[in-house]
């Protein structure tokens, strides 16, 4: 972008960012989630920062959160409460750090590293030990007198646990007033029961009821404080000693740590993201201080925020990116699948690229261009999705973007069949469809040949020694060791990774012949119905429906593919190569899952989703995409989507990582 280009979205910038701030903090109202609005925010800050000539007193950047209440008394104070600047990722956290060091040449840096809770910031003084005024933070110099309200809380200390010379002095100390999660649902949920509107974080529900002017009504809250500053020169010359010291005054802080170097400030980051589901209050990330307090001071600020200080926030589920093209992708039932390729962004926690907009009509729904910005989402969920479209940020310069009507790698007419919204490539020999077919054939949950993916797909192709999945098993060492990548023992490796997947189960082999609308779970169900191929061959249409879980149209797939000249040559073709079905030995195999149907939300830690729904067949259960009253437990894992909501609401037994493992042994 040119300077007059990035001036032009810095403007569309702060107009859009207004106005959801407005719909959030005046009309309580959310039209995109926070992770969305704190993208944009970061976008324009990094913006800014190129251009500082563009920062204006009015960019949502440069100011603190809230304006003092006109109910309170007005607090002024000397040092005013600043904000921090985020950091999202790895590469900008050394771009701060490179930062610093430009600054302050040849200077050795050492950090403090806190959780950052998400609560509402509140600073606190003492006059010779006793606790006399509390405010918040209003614009950072004026406040609210909140003093009532904050008596009620109880990790206030009233008193400081300090003696002698010091207690003479004026003490400051600053930290975030929360409410613990198991609180703020019990809160919720009696509200929900009375009829009232909920509230959307404790950050908003602890603010609130600080802000009460009746404390009795802060009172009947269970807020708790948690310390991180003493702003008063107590001796201390680093941060870290202060964290030692708010303890022995009676104050409740995170311990924290002091790190050498960004290794260590990413190992912190990643154990407390491990710790973060266990800890009995929400946080958003680590706060990351320069430890020397001294040189903390010397960096000084930039607007609002000082320099010697970062928030490392945790990837939220959502982030705003732009479309920078949309790509034809085809499937290998020759489906036409359009992909947004993206503007590099990070979204729960991994950098994405593409987006998948799922067909034509989803395309009209969503009114996407190409160059338009956009939220992306992967709420527990594995595939990022386009959710929405900022067309307040549109330039006139977005592309439409039109589905083609002819293959775009063969060239064939496409087809889409009445009642459906998925374009597709008829043709069978389609290069498009037959490399996507062969990378499912060797999927983890088909043949699951190690060691072959689909870049090796595309060699072998290119080098003509395949064309389809059969081709594979027919290899040999001395066609491998010329092609590039490849020397003896690689090949010889290869090889026989490929022969050792010659025995299959009649699930995975039933999965692997990529038949349509015939995913995992599907192929389970024939392979319990059915002996073996030739049965399934061999069975009509409706008694294929008769089958549990399958519909007409399934059925319909499965008929079709089996009454295919091709497909049956195939079949033949793998038979003849030695591909042989096995049947696992039943009698040994526990079925104590038997009857009970699990669905999976969120991330597990330990195993894949397919695993896991693989390990809950293979003891006899049932796994399901969507919660009703026949599910029985969910299992949620990290970054839980709307099922667990739907669970609670049915009342579902949710379980987390470890009970499911504990279920499994
Ligand atoms: S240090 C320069 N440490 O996060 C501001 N802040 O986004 C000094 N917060 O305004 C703040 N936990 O309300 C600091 N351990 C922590 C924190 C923390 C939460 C809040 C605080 C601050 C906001 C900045």
């Amino acid at each position: 972008m040119n300077k007059q280009q990035v001036q032009e979205r810095i403007k569309k910038l702060k107009k859009v960012i207004n106005y959801h701030r407005y719909l959030y903090h005046v009309l309580q109202h959310q039209e995109i989630s926070e992770g969305a609005l704190d993208s944009l925010k970061h976008e324009l800050y990094q913006l800014e920062q190129q251009f500082p000539e563009l920062i204006t007193p009015d960019s949502p950047t440069q100011r603190v959160a809230g304006k003092p209440l006109k109910g309170f008394k007005k607090v002024k104070r000397k040092s005013p409460m600043l904000s921090l600047e985020d950091v999202f990722g790895q590469k900008e956290l050394e771009d701060w750090q490179d930062y610093l060091k430009r600054l302050v040449p040849g200077q050795k840096f050492d950090y403090f590293t806190e959780m950052k809770i998400d609560g509402f910031a509140i600073s606190l003084i003492y006059k010779n030990g006793v606790f006399w005024q509390g405010s918040t933070r209003g614009d950072g110099i004026t406040g609210e007198d909140v003093t009532q309200n904050l008596k009620t809380i109880e990790s206030i200390p009233l008193k400081l646990e300090i003696h002698g010379k010091l207690s003479s002095k004026e003490i400051e100390v600053r930290g975030e007033v929360y409410m613990e999660k198991k609180d703020f649902e019990k809160f919720n949920q009696e509200r929900k029961k009375r009829g009232e509107s909920v509230y959307a974080n404790p950050r908003n529900l602890a603010a609130g009821s600080i802000r009460q002017l009746d404390p009795k009504l802060a009172a009947s809250r269970p807020l708790k404080f948690l310390a991180y500053n003493i702003i008063t020169d107590l001796g201390q010359t680093r941060h870290s000693q202060e964290h030692q010291v708010l303890p022995q005054l009676g104050f409740k802080t995170d311990p924290g740590k002091v790190c050498q170097d960004l290794d260590e400030i990413v190992n912190f980051w990643k154990d407390i993201i491990k710790k973060r589901e266990k800890l009995p209050f929400q946080i958003d990330g680590i706060v990351i201080n320069v430890d020397d307090n001294s040189l903390f001071q010397k960096l000084g600020k930039v607007g609002k925020s000082p320099r010697g200080a970062r928030a490392f926030k945790f990837s939220p589920a959502q982030a705003t990116t732009v479309v920078q093209d949309i790509k034809i992708q085809i499937g290998r039932t020759g489906a036409l699948t359009p992909v947004a390729h993206l503007k590099p962004v990070e979204v729960g926690g991994v950098t994405i690229t593409r987006a998948t907009l799922h067909n034509e009509d989803e395309i009209k729904r969503l009114g996407v261009k190409i160059g338009d910005t956009v939220i992306i989402d992967r709420a527990g969920d594995v595939i990022p999705e386009v959710v929405k479209v900022m067309k307040e940020l549109r330039t006139g310069r977005e592309k439409e973007f039109k589905m083609p009507r002819a293959c775009p790698v063969c060239g064939s007419k496409l087809l889409k069949a009445a009642g459906e919204v998925i374009w597709r490539c008829p043709n069978p020999k389609c290069q498009a469809k037959q490399k996507r077919y062969l990378y499912h054939f060797i999927s983890k949950t088909a043949f699951d040949i190690k060691g072959v993916g689909p870049r090796i797909i595309d060699q072998l192709i290119a080098e003509n020694l395949i064309s389809d999945a059969a081709d594979l098993f027919e290899i040999k060492e001395g066609d491998l060791i010329p092609l590039e990548r490849f020397a003896e023992k690689s090949a010889e490796n290869l090889i026989k990774a490929i022969q050792a997947k010659k025995e299959v189960t009649l699930a995975r082999f039933i999965y692997a012949l990529g038949i349509r609308n015939v995913g995992v779970e599907t192929a389970q169900d024939l392979a319990e119905h059915f002996k073996n191929v030739k049965e399934l061959r061999e069975t009509k249409k409706e008694e294929l429906e008769g089958i549990r879980d399958i519909g007409p149209e399934v059925a319909n797939s499965i008929y079709d593919w089996f009454h295919q000249e091709r497909n049956l040559r195939f079949l033949e073709r793998l038979k003849k190569v030695g591909i042989t079905i096995i049947t696992p030995t039943l009698s040994k195999i526990s079925r104590k899952l038997e009857g009970k149907t699990f669905v999976l939300t969120g991330s597990l830690k330990s195993l894949s989703r397919e695993q896991a729904k693989e390990k809950i067949r293979s003891l006899g259960g049932d796994t399901s995409e969507s919660v009703s009253k026949k599910t029985d437990f969910v299992v949620a894992g990290e970054n839980p989507g709307s099922k667990q909501e739907q669970a609670k609401e049915l009342g579902i037994k949710i379980i987390n990582e470890k009970e499911f493992l504990q279920l499994l042994e």
